[in-house]
């Protein structure tokens, strides 16, 4: 077959994969907001259906033949075009899932499927001697896996590569460090400074129908278009999209608390930008028409939620509003301290609830301890003791149980390791964007404090969502910001807040 008429078959051979996955995406955004308990064994069998069938069409060999005959064609002699990246990453996407030799995949499937349960009753009964023995089959699953991808230095790689396609642990694990080395000294300097924010004032009453008001009120402001999205509820909240024109966010309302359901509006509504940003009309079912990993994802959500939605210029909009909206709540409250009282650090034991600060911590004790876990440098059995060890160094805290330590995240029972770094990787990569979108937009402040959010939603739509995928995040970086990614403009940014807050 000629390269051209071989590229347009694998383009409507992947669309029509994507299309299946957004029907399971439909189905998987009704089992979080709309279904009753007695659908879900119904709906457990519609979507294994669904993913037996897209796992068939996707490593049909019929597909190595396409990308065979388009590789090395003129067609994707420029390494940056379109069809380059859609040839690359349908390439890479289809030799990882034929690598996996079909029994791995079938017992990895039925094992993390039993052990989430007992995973959810050993930490219940906080009992790790229970999950033992879970997390030593699951992690030799997941070696088993990384023997089978293939990997330069150490089994790790293989993994993350699942969700950060093209970073490596070497790359990665110097960034962290450096930021880790940086985090704790700040840690310290808070902890020991005289100032304590009263957070008693996001802590009280807030009525639930106006913060769901205030909250699409905020993610409108940002240029999230109801008219191709929606607003739910959802126990675990995420942001789901099904192609052009659908793009979903859900959230949760804590009637005692703005912050959970204010800030995870931002943060979805930053996912969401960042999918409705991609010009899905054009390229959906292509690797275009995806984002560029989960790291470039998080990215979005967190310089939304972080870097705007708990910023001074922000508020300085939006607190006004608030008071009139909360006024039992907030009535004269000075700003000063309703905005310290956001930006609260305070070391805890669980990620979820983690302050801006400290969150990086959690993850990086998370990439040391599955690195050694993976090199078989930590046992399962050890996991405990190397856990609080190592969170005693970094936060300053004894672990009481082990519920509240190495149990606490529901991601090993499910086999995903490598996942974790995304999520700091998204905090780091927010702040270079930032810094760089600051110095492109020099009135970027007066913008936010007139309300105003559309220039920075631009600058990302241009700079960053349209691409999609043709960049990996990488390159994307150095693209956006002219310098590969560095800890500094996020510490630059961290030193800089936190120590106007905390007086240092
Ligand atoms: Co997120």
């Amino acid at each position: 077959m000629a390269p051209k008429e071989a590229y347009a078959e694998l383009i409507k051979q992947t669309k029509e994969i994507s299309t299946l996955g957004a029907c399971q995406a439909v189905l998987e955004w009704d089992h979080q907001v709309n279904m009753p308990p007695g659908g879900a064994a119904m709906r457990a069998e519609q979507t294994s259906l669904l993913a037996g069938m897209i796992h068939e069409k996707f490593i049909d060999p019929k597909i190595g033949d396409l990308l065979s005959a388009v590789e090395d064609s003129d067609l994707v002699a420029d390494t940056d075009s379109i069809e380059a990246a859609n040839v690359r990453e349908i390439r890479h996407s289809y030799d990882k899932e034929t690598k996996l030799p079909k029994a791995l995949v079938e017992e990895f499937n039925k094992t993390t499927a039993l052990a989430h349960n007992e995973w959810a009753v050993a930490r219940r009964e906080n009992d790790f001697k229970k999950f033992e023995p879970w997390l030593v089959k699951i992690i030799d699953l997941a070696q088993r896996m990384a023997e089978a991808y293939g990997y330069e230095g150490e089994p790790y790689n293989a993994l993350m590569d699942n969700y950060e396609p093209g970073a490596t642990v070497a790359e990665v694990a110097d960034v962290f460090e450096k930021v880790r080395i940086e985090l704790v000294d700040l840690l310290g300097k808070i902890n020991s400074s005289s100032v304590k924010p009263d957070v008693s004032i996001v802590e009280r009453p807030y009525d639930v129908e106006k913060q769901k008001l205030f909250g699409e009120m905020i993610a409108m402001a940002m240029g999230y278009d109801f008219n191709e999205g929606r607003l739910d509820i959802a126990t675990h909240p995420f942001t789901t999209d099904f192609g052009p024109g659908d793009t979903r966010i859900t959230t949760r309302y804590n009637p005692k608390r703005l912050n959970d359901a204010l800030f995870g509006t931002v943060h979805e509504a930053g996912h969401a930008l960042y999918e409705m940003g991609i010009d899905k009309k054009t390229h959906f079912g292509t690797p275009v028409g995806e984002s560029a990993s989960l790291g470039i994802h998080e990215s979005q959500s967190r310089m939304w939620e972080n870097m705007v939605g708990r910023s001074q210029p922000f508020w300085r909009y939006f607190f006004p509003v608030a008071q009139r909206i909360f006024r039992d709540s907030l009535n004269g409250i000075a700003f000063d301290d309703f905005y310290a009282a956001i930006n609260t650090v305070a070391p805890s034991y669980i990620r979820v609830e983690a302050d801006e600060v400290t969150y990086n911590l959690h993850i990086m004790l998370r990439f040391e301890m599955e690195r050694a876990m993976m090199q078989g440098d930590i046992k399962p059995a050890d996991v405990p003791a190397a856990w609080n060890e190592k969170f005693k160094k970094y936060f300053g805290l004894n672990v009481e149980n082990d519920a509240n330590g190495c149990m606490q995240d529901v991601h090993w029972s499910a086999g995903l390791f490598g996942y974790f770094p995304t999520y700091a990787l998204g905090n780091i990569y927010a702040a270079q964007f930032f810094a760089q979108a600051q110095k492109d937009l020099p009135d970027l402040d007066a913008q936010l404090e007139a309300g105003n959010m559309l220039a920075l939603r631009e600058w990302l739509r241009e700079n960053i969502h349209r691409h999609g995928q043709r960049f990996r995040a990488k390159k994307l970086c150095e693209r956006v910001t002219g310098a590969p990614l560095s800890h500094k403009p996020m510490m630059d940014y961290m030193n800089k807040k936190f120590g106007a807050i905390y007086k240092f």
